[in-house]
Order: structure tokens, then C-alpha cells, then sequence
């Protein structure tokens, strides 16, 4: 059973207020503030805990910069492919002659990659520009690691292997006024053959839905109109609770939520998507039409070894079931090329996959083989020149299909959440649809955070220009 430590909670926010008399003074010394600067590798689990750090780093006294040449870099990292480590220790390098010239500067990792002990040891040996690293289990740790550092003056290394802990309630800052993510579970108990996920968040925990109701209705009340609940598996929330929910009851009480506007959810794994859910999305008035349906692969030989625990034919059968509930729905996946023991056969079964199913946008994605996962130890891995040819052809395909679909809702009156003005456009906004994808329409600032109905004149490819329909 998950305990919710209050206590822990206490012990926290005690070293955030010692922090905040230390940054106070520090600054008075330097005479100038003290920034911050995060950087987010991976996914939207990462992109929501760097917001609870940077509330953290906040509450204490630092400043947010855009800037690299911050007082504390922090780098959230990634390591579901090996390119995304490759990025972190490159960045290193560059960080110990920056650290040279501002001795205020604290160097801390954290995220996934230092879930993995041959990280941290390489950090330990090879990386003393580095003063403080922790991991997915104690990102609510930050403020007593960084009291810890300058206490000590010296390297704060805490990795937990595991953790049966929630740790409610700390600070945390939001990127968009507007919109933020909200973990409704943590960890994953699948252990599809290929992934380091399960090793690195440890095994599925759900909160309660007391606590994630709460936890919205706080950040409605501060002017969030949408949240994305966040889970390696949604679909799986609720089993581990004292009193089990599923998923569609929780969405049910967050549909409840008075000024919330609109409700997204990731990820869904097609082994675990109820009837009731698809039931729950067709009636629901804040749930986006949008689902986000990994597939991996259109070969159920592969989809067998890789452990998902559905075939193609189950896949494409739900997809109908979806797409017949919810005649407007977008679809997006993740597919993945070049699995030990892929053959052209495999792939075309793929491609396959990618046409019937229709999806409005796919993330692809070569195989790369992380250590310590099961689909590592298979001898047959696929040469790199064979796996890059498969993958050209799956991702022409998906921009193909892609470019069609999103057109289909050309001419049409939508919904858009408007984020901010466009960057290159004068006088322009951009927005996003339901299903996510980005609109570009004249309109004035004040309806940043709003959801406006526009008119869908052009669509471009990937995204749309616009003009914001009045109701004359
Ligand atoms: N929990 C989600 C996936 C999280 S990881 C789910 O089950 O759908 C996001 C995506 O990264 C996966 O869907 C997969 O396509 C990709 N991925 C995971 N491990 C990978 C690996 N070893 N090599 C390449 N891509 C990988
Ligand atoms: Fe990884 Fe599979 Fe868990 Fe997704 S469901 S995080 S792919 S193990
Ligand atoms: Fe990467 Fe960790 Fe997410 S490995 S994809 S940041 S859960």
C-alpha cells in the first residue's frame, strides 16, 4: 500500500524556509539575484516533475532564466534511447568551464538516467562538475539535497531504488498559466520487453482520487482550463487503491470539476482501453477527442516477444470500436522499427497497421537497445543500414497519411485553446485543437489561456491558419 507522508511534506517545506534565509543571503552578498535553469529531457512525467523542481527552486529564492549561464542548471534527464543519455553527457563537457568562471554554480541531475547505476558511477568517476544527483523516486527531495550541498560543501549523490511513498502538497510552478499536467499514477508494471521505464519509475502506484480531484480544483482556481492526466498506462489506474477505481470513474470526477474546460490523458495501452472508457469519452463534454494509442509495431509475431499483450488484428479491432463510438476522434501512436528479429515482412505489416488504423500524427522511433531489458539479450539485432531503410519507409508513409487526415477538418468552426502570440507572425496567435494540432490565427493577446472558436481556412500540412469566428 502507498503511504501519503505528511510528515515528509513538513520535514520539506522546514528546508525550504531555511533555503530561502541562505539564497537571501547569498544574494546580499553578490548584490544580484540568484537564477535557475531547467532543462526537461523525455517525457511529460519529466515535464511535470521539472515543475514541481523549479517550484522548489522558486519557493527558495532562485530566479527562472532562459539562459544556459544560470547560478543552478538543473537537467531532468531521459533514458528510454540511448540518444537522449548521449545529449546529457554532452552538455556536461561544456558545463565545467562555465562552472570555472561563476563559483555560485551548482551542477544537479536528476530523472530516469540516474535510476541506472552505471550512470551514476560514471558521473561519480568522470563528472565532478556535477554536485548533486538524484532520481525519480525523491525529486520532492530537492530542497533538503540542496541544504545538504551547502552545509556540507560537498557532492550529494541519493538514488533510491524504489519507493512506496507519495509525497503530496510542495510548491510547484507551471510553464502555461493555463494548462499542466497532473500525475494520476507512477511507474509501470509492464515490462514490454524493449523498456527501461519499469526499471527506472519503479513498479505502478495510483494516487488517490481524493487527492488528484483536489489537486485540480487548486490549479483551476489558479487558472488552469486543462490538465493532461499523466500515467504510464492510464488504462491501468486504480487497481493498487484501497478502494480500486478505474480509470473511466476517475474520469468522471474530473469531468465534475466546475471551470475545468478540458481533459487530456496519457499514456493508453491498447491491452488495458474498457469499453467503459470509450463510453466515458463519447459523452464526455471536456474530454478531448483525442487518443494517443501506442502500437509499436503491426507484427503480432514481435508484438508477442515484446510482451504487449495484444496482436494486430485485437489493435485494429479496437480502433474500429473507438473510431465507431466516436466517429470525430484523432489518433496518434508510437511505432517502433528495427526490434530484434524484425524482417521487411514485419515492417510491411506495420505500414500496414499505419493505413488502416488512419492516425493524425505517430511518433517513430528506431530501436535502441537499453541494457539490463530483456529484448538487449536477443542476438538477432537488426543491422543499423536495414533498420534506417525500414524506418524511412514507415515515417513516409505516416507523413502521408498524417497530412490527410488533419486536412479532413478543413473549413470547419473549433475549438482552440489559444497559448501564445506567434513568434514569427505579427498579430498572429497560436492555439491548439482538440486533437492537439497547432492553429495560427490573428487575434490580440487578451485571449491568451481562452478557448475561441475558429474558423479552419488552410490547413498547411501539420497545422492550420485561421480567423477567430465572432458571433455576429
Ligand atoms: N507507457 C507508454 C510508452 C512510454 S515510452 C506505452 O506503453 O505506450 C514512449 C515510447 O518510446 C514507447 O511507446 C516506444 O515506442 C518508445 N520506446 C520505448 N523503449 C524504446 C526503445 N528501447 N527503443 C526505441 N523506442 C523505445
Ligand atoms: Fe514501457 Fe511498456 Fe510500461 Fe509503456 S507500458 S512504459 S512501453 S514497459
Ligand atoms: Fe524518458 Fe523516463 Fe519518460 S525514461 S520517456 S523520461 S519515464
Amino acid at each position: 500500500m502507498n503511504k501519503i507522508s505528511e510528515e515528509e511534506t513538513k520535514r520539506q517545506l522546514g528546508f525550504i524556509e531555511e533555503l530561502k534565509d541562505v539564497i537571501a543571503e547569498k544574494k546580499r552578498r553578490l548584490n544580484r539575484d540568484l537564477t535557475y535553469h531547467v532543462t526537461t529531457f523525455g517525457c511529460q512525467m519529466n515535464a511535470r516533475d521539472s515543475e514541481k523542481l523549479s517550484g522548489i527552486l522558486e519557493s527558495i529564492g532562485y530566479v527562472p532564466t532562459e539562459s544556459e549561464e544560470a547560478d543552478f542548471i538543473l537537467y531532468n534527464t531521459c533514458t528510454v534511447r540511448e540518444n537522449a543519455n548521449m545529449k546529457v553527457y554532452g552538455r556536461l563537457g561544456g558545463l565545467k568551464h562555465q562552472k570555472k568562471a561563476n563559483p555560485e554554480m551548482i551542477v544537479a541531475l536528476c530523472g530516469c538516467m540516474m535510476q541506472e547505476a552505471h550512470v551514476v558511477e560514471k558521473l561519480r568517476t568522470s563528472y565532478p562538475q556535477v554536485d548533486i544527483v538524484f532520481g525519480t523516486h525523491n525529486v520532492f527531495k530537492l530542497a533538503e539535497l540542496i541544504k545538504i550541498h551547502f552545509d556540507t560543501d560537498d557532492r550529494v549523490i541519493d538514488v533510491w531504488e524504489k519507493t512506496d511513498e507519495i509525497v503530496e502538497d510542495l510548491p510547484s510552478t507551471r510553464k502555461f498559466k493555463f494548462k499542466t499536467g497532473v500525475n494520476i499514477m507512477f511507474g509501470c508494471n509492464n515490462f514490454c520487453s524493449f523498456c527501461i521505464v519499469p526499471y527506472v519509475r519503479g513498479r505502478e502506484r495510483s494516487r488517490d482520487p481524493r487527492d488528484i480531484v483536489r489537486e485540480i480544483e487548486g490549479l483551476v482556481a489558479d487558472g488552469v482550463v486543462e490538465v493532461m492526466l499523466l500515467g504510464q498506462n492510464v488504462n491501468s489506474y486504480g487497481k493498487n487503491l484501497e478502494e480500486p477505481m478505474s480509470f473511466a470513474e476517475l474520469l468522471k470526477e474530473v469531468e465534475k470539476i466546475e471551470g475545468l474546460k478540458r481533459i487530456r490523458f496519457m499514456t493508453s495501452h491498447p491491452k488495458d482501453l474498457s469499453d467503459d472508457l470509450i463510453e466515458v469519452m463519447a459523452h464526455s463534454k471536456k474530454i478531448c477527442k483525442h487518443l494517443h494509442l501506442p502500437v509499436q509495431t503491426g507484427s503480432s509475431r514481435l508484438l508477442k516477444d515484446m510482451n504487449r499483450r495484444y496482436t494486430k488484428e485485437d489493435y485494429l479491432a479496437l480502433v474500429d470500436k473507438i473510431k465507431k463510438a466516436i466517429p470525430d476522434i484523432s489518433l496518434s501512436t508510437d511505432i517502433m522499427v528495427g526490434y530484434p528479429g524484425e524482417t521487411d515482412e514485419d515492417n510491411e505489416e506495420t505500414m500496414d497497421v499505419v493505413r488502416k488504423a488512419g492516425y493524425d500524427s505517430a511518433y517513430t522511433f528506431i530501436y535502441s537497445i537499453r541494457k539490463g531489458t530483456k529484448a538487449a539479450e536477443r542476438p538477432d539485432q537488426i543491422p543499423e543500414d536495414i533498420v534506417k531503410e525500414r524506418f524511412d519507409k514507415v515515417l513516409a508513409l505516416v507523413q502521408e497519411i498524417s497530412v490527410e487526415r488533419v486536412k479532413r477538418f478543413e473549413g470547419r468552426v473549433m475549438e482552440v485553446l489559444v497559448e501564445e502570440k506567434n513568434a514569427q507572425l505579427e498579430g498572429y496567435l497560436s492555439g491548439r485543437l482538440e486533437n492537439n494540432v497547432i492553429v495560427h490565427f490573428p487575434g490580440d493577446p487578451s485571449l491568451i489561456g481562452e478557448l475561441v472558436n475558429v474558423r479552419l481556412t488552410e490547413c498547411k500540412g501539420f497545422y492550420y491558419y485561421g480567423e477567430l469566428k465572432t458571433d455576429e
